[in-house]
């Protein structure tokens, strides 16, 4: 089709993006409506994590369809019911609410912590955030972010969210005062450029809440469901948080995430939260088929062997173009690139038919499906090398 005919003023314009409407996708590529294929390392951002239209969620969302989409939320439907067993026997938490984005699951768990506050602890609302965080694009997830960029939207924004900096446990310490409940992290900052908490830093972290009497909330909407090579990522330190969300990969591609909290932390009285798509049984069940085949033996072992690979991989041609270190665990890594590149690379690469993804303009970020296979790495891999080569000859002309 003619892009000319393409009706894209009738969308907002909230992003830049390529004039190319997708038609197709299937595992690790996506076709436009030329034809051109594409060899996907963003998929949807880290949503697509056993990659486009897997057969798994496919058949469970068609079987699904036929038998019931929704009953309402003031009923109860089987596959939110098992999808919520399964998470709760899969993690340290005791139970679950649906929601339907990852700012919801995120604005879901800064009012259990404020619940929580007024139930137990005098009224204490304040969430220590940290800066170059990301939360979501609500009014309360954008005031809980870090994000630099957010800094003068929408004002006034949410109060109650001071920032600390990552790996740095005295600006948490000293931003602890009788007003604040809980403290929320992601593991790894993806958004900012793929930036990890220590495992110490965690630990660490664990303890201080502990022991001044506050909630450990992890947002696991990018880290969790296998992206990092565990199931979650707050088990490589090995921690028990008190709240976590989940969102891009729980669903595979479908609109589905979640908030899961501890019985103790689990406070909300009828009435508190809510929502009328929450806990839809067509989307839980896409999250237990992504659940069933995550959790089959060897998955998660497959996708560390793929991540150090691709870790590796990048290394090689780190070394070979005098870029800089690589970023992130498992499948979610960056190349930091040293120099404000990355976007005229991805808009080559997108020309090349791969998709790539440039946090920031000196950082290339890598989320492929959990299944990519290692000749579709050595396929991105040829790819960036090639046009790096491009632009290391093109720069020692100018
Ligand atoms: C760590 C983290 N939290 C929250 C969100 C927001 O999720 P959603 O875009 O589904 O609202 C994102 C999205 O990129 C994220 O990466």
């Amino acid at each position: 089709m003619n892009i000319s005919t393409h009706p894209f003023d009738s969308l907002m314009a909230i992003t830049s993006r390529p004039p190319t409407v997708f038609v197709r996708g299937e595992g690790s590529f996506l076709w436009d409506d030329s034809g051109k294929r594409y060899l996907d390392f963003v998929q949807g951002w880290a949503v697509n994590c056993l990659g486009h239209s897997p057969p798994a969620v496919v058949d469970a969302l068609a079987a699904q369809s036929k038998l019931l989409l929704t009953p309402s939320p003031a009923f109860y439907n089987a596959p939110s019911l098992k999808l919520a067993k399964a998470l709760v026997d899969r993690s340290c938490f005791d139970q679950v609410f649906f929601a339907n984005s990852g700012a919801e699951a995120n604005e879901g768990a800064i009012k259990l912590a404020r619940k929580f506050g007024a139930l137990h602890r005098n009224g204490a609302y304040e969430i220590i955030t940290f800066e170059g965080g990301f939360h979501g694009r609500t009014l309360a997830t954008m005031s809980a972010s870090g994000k630099k960029a957010f800094e003068p939207l929408f004002e006034p924004k949410v109060s109650g969210f001071p920032k600390a900096r990552l790996n740095d446990l005295a600006s948490v310490q000293r931003l602890i005062t009788d007003k604040t409940i809980a403290v929320m992290l992601e593991p790894i900052q993806g958004e900012a450029g793929v930036w990890p908490a220590t495992d110490h830093f965690l630990r660490d972290l664990r303890s201080l809440t502990k022991a001044h009497g506050l909630l450990l909330i992890v947002d696991e909407i990018q880290t969790g469901m296998g992206r990092t090579g565990k199931l979650f990522h707050y088990e490589h330190p090995g921690i028990e948080p008190d709240i976590m969300t989940l969102g891009k990969g729980i669903g595979g591609g479908v609109p589905l995430a979640a908030l899961l909290a501890t019985e103790a932390a689990s406070c909300f009285e009828h009435g508190d939260q809510g929502g009328t798509f929450n806990g839809n049984p067509l989307m839980c069940a896409a999250g237990l088929a992504v659940l069933e085949q995550v959790n089959e033996p060897g998955f998660l072992k497959a996708v560390v062997d793929r991540g150090l690979y691709l870790e590796s991989e990048l290394q090689r041609i780190s070394a070979r173009h005098g870029l800089g270190d690589i970023r992130g665990k498992g499948l979610l890594l960056a190349l930091d690139l040293r120099i404000p590149i990355a976007a005229a690379i991805v808009a080559q690469a997108f020309a090349d038919g791969v998709l790539l993804n440039a946090p920031r303009p000196d950082a290339l970020r890598f989320m492929p499906a959990l299944n990519v296979t290692k000749a579709e790495i050595a396929a991105m891999i040829d790819c960036l090398d090639a046009i790096l080569t491009k632009i290391g000859a093109a720069r020692r002309v100018a």
